[in-house]
């Protein structure tokens, strides 16, 4: 009998060296550490250098998953990563199969904001549930520094670099409890890093667009609205279809967007602060890799143990949300 199962096996991360804290960022825009942290309990974050790209950090992050997972990068059947940032507008998870050598894998690239994460998770369990591949490598990886506009204090404090990924094995049984994720395109204008093309005349007649793109803007007070309202939502209905209840629950791990989401959250859960995970104080927000960031970090530090009961939630432009739970390592 075929394993129709799916259980995620091992997690990795990899962050840039350059740190840039609260106080320094205070000389660049008109801001502080105490507005920064109390705001939203960022103390600094990781900043990709000039030449670093999504495509080598999250190859660093997936061989580290692959490692813990036991497997041989020739193993893996498909690589999806997760970005809103690639190097490449044609996907830069090709780039990764080359990095890790992972040459028997088909490999794309999925856009879902600070959702990535959750939507490749879902999208690689069909995989696996209908036996099409056995050993999937999931990266959520951003560079947003590329695209904020660095005078803007009311994005730039916000986001950070960064990569993280899981493997995901065919098992015999499922550690994939229950999922849900949703769209809301009325919303679309609350968060945005769009295409914003200059023009160009071919001819008298024909006109087309120069690629460029605008740098990140949100309407910050909406998509805080939305995440303390709609997260719990789809949590509640992931948690339903688990068929377990919030105590049940040993670790909720948010996308690491802001401390007051995070506890706002948590409180309408019943989850006590004990069990949520975060560690935005050091990354800030860094989109698709904010949660396997924190996961792989909590299970490293024996925070996670094998078999421990995980919620994990991304919400972002779109806009997106959407929650997974899952047994940890089994
Ligand atoms: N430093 C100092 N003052 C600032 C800063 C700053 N960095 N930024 C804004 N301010 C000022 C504003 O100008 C405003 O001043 P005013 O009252 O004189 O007009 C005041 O501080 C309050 O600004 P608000 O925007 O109302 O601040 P708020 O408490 O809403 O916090 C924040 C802003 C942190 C952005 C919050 O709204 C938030 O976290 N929103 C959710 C963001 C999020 O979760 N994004 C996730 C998705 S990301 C993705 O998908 C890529």
């Amino acid at each position: 009998m075929q394993n129709l199962g799916v259980a995620i096996t091992g997690s990795g991360s990899a962050m840039p060296a350059n740190c840039l804290d609260n106080e320094t960022l205070s000389k660049l825009v008109d801001t502080s550490d105490e507005w920064i942290a109390s705001r939203t309990g960022i103390r600094q974050r990781r900043l990709a250098s000039y030449s670093q790209s999504v495509s080598e950090i999250a190859a660093t992050a997936a061989n580290s998953a692959i490692a813990m997972a036991g497997i041989s990068p020739l193993d893996v059947d498909l690589i999806i990563l997760a970005t809103s940032t690639a190097d490449d507008l044609f996907g830069s998870a090709c780039q990764i199969q080359t990095q890790i050598g992972a040459t028997n894998a088909v490999a794309f690239d999925l856009t879902a904001a600070c959702s990535g994460f959750v939507f490749g998770l879902v999208t690689a369990a069909q995989y696996i549930r209908t036996g099409v591949y056995q050993n999937v490598v999931l990266i959520g990886g951003d560079i947003l520094s590329r695209w904020v506009d660095w005078s803007d204090r009311s994005t730039c404090v916000l986001f950070g670099d960064g990569a993280g990924a899981v493997v995901m094995q065919a098992s015999k049984s499922d550690f994939l409890l229950g999922f849900e994720i949703k769209s809301d395109g009325t919303q679309n204008n609350c968060l945005n890093l769009s295409y914003s093309p200059e023009y160009q005349a071919l001819t008298p007649d024909i006109e087309v667009g120069k690629g460029n793109f605008k740098p990140i803007t949100m309407n910050g007070k909406e998509v805080y609205r939305f995440a303390v309202q709609r997260v719990p939502e789809v949590i509640d209905k992931a948690l339903f279809r688990a068929n377990i209840t919030a105590e049940q629950v040993d670790w909720l791990i948010l996308h690491q967007a802001n401390q007051r989401i995070l506890d706002a959250v948590a409180q309408r859960l019943n989850i006590p602060s004990h069990k949520v995970i975060s560690n935005l104080a050091n990354y800030g927000n860094t989109s698709a890799a904010s949660i396997p960031l924190a996961l792989d970090e909590a299970v490293r530090a024996g925070q996670i143990k094998t078999g421990d009961t995980i919620v994990a939630s991304g919400f972002g432009a779109g806009l997106t949300w959407g929650a997974a739970i899952f047994k940890w390592g089994i």
